[in-house]
């Protein structure tokens, strides 16, 4: 693989697990020195040891910190000298109408989901700014629509999309901010979807491509996005999701009129 990233040096917030440490090993892939800043020391230590430790830094941190992430940053800047890249991953599911969840639970998920980025963007931008860096934030398609039972969620990664447009304004020309949001994908926040059967079965017809999103595909349009390949790419949001929110919700009919060509079960369903 190319060395897109040789010499460069990346924050990947949640790196540890799913989505994120798949972008850490694209990151390490193409040469990059990457901070995997994350919650779970033990999961940081696994990968950092499948990876050799070669240009791996594992950072413990919760991401809630608003001074950790200061920290971090410092300490970051401080051992490498610079900073190109922060990718902020980390983030929290949510379930619930808005008569389910407390006061409490909506500002974890607004603290981790969406605080953590404007305070990781905030406090690392000097530094991308003297590099001519980037940032990539991770939102969902849970942030583009509305979902049954998803209202923290879906306005927490909609806050997350507008605030890239808005940095990306205001940090130009200096440094470009994108956002990726992946559809559902094979990862541990998600196996509670993806292992049940009836939510799967029921799920057909938004996965045109028949199956979730592999980790490594999302971290791809990551990698894509931070690299120099998209220096004319700013303030995008990158949907990755097989095609799901190309579906408009209407019922598959040529499924239901099963038997039927395409064409006879058109002739019944639309008068010309
Ligand atoms: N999996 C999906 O279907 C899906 C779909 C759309 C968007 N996303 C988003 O992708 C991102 C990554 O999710 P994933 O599916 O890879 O999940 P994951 O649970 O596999 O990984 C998330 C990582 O974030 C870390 N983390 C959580 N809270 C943290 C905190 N307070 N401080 C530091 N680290 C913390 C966890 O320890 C974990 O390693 C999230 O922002 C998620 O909302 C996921």
């Amino acid at each position: 693989m190319s060395g897109r990233f040789d010499g460069k040096v990346a924050i990947v917030t949640g790196g540890a697990s799913g989505i994120g440490e798949a972008t850490v090993r694209r990151f390490h892939a193409e040469g990059a020195t990457v901070v995997v800043a994350d919650i779970r020391p033990d999961a940081i230590d696994a990968l950092a040891a499948d990876l050799n430790g070669d240009r791996i830094i594992g950072h413990r941190i919760d991401m809630i910190d608003t001074a950790a992430i200061e920290a971090m940053i410092a300490a970051v800047t401080g051992r490498c000298g610079r900073l190109d890249i922060l990718v902020n991953n980390a983030g929290i599911g949510s379930f619930g109408a808005v008569t389910d969840i407390d006061l409490a639970h909506w500002r974890e998920v607004m603290a981790v989901d969406v605080e953590a980025v404007m305070w990781a963007s905030r406090t690392a931008m000097p530094h991308l700014e003297a590099t001519g860096g980037t940032i990539v934030n991770v939102a969902s398609i849970a942030g583009i629509g509305g979902d049954y039972g998803f209202a923290a969620y879906n306005a927490a990664k909609a806050a997350v999309i507008n605030l890239t447009r808005a940095m990306a304004l205001d940090h130009a020309p200096r440094v470009r901010v994108n956002v990726v949001s992946p559809g559902l994908t094979r990862t541990p926040l998600a196996t509670g979807l993806t292992d049940n059967p009836a939510i799967m079965a029921a799920w057909t017809d938004g996965l045109p491509l028949g199956r979730p999103a592999e980790p490594a595909e999302v971290a791809a349009a990551i990698a894509f996005l931070a690299s120099d390949d998209a220096s004319y790419i700013n303030g995008h949001n990158l949907v990755v999701d097989g095609g799901g929110i190309a579906h408009t919700g209407m019922p598959n009919f040529t499924r239901i009129l099963d038997g039927a060509s395409h064409l006879d079960g058109a002739e019944s369903l639309v008068k010309r």
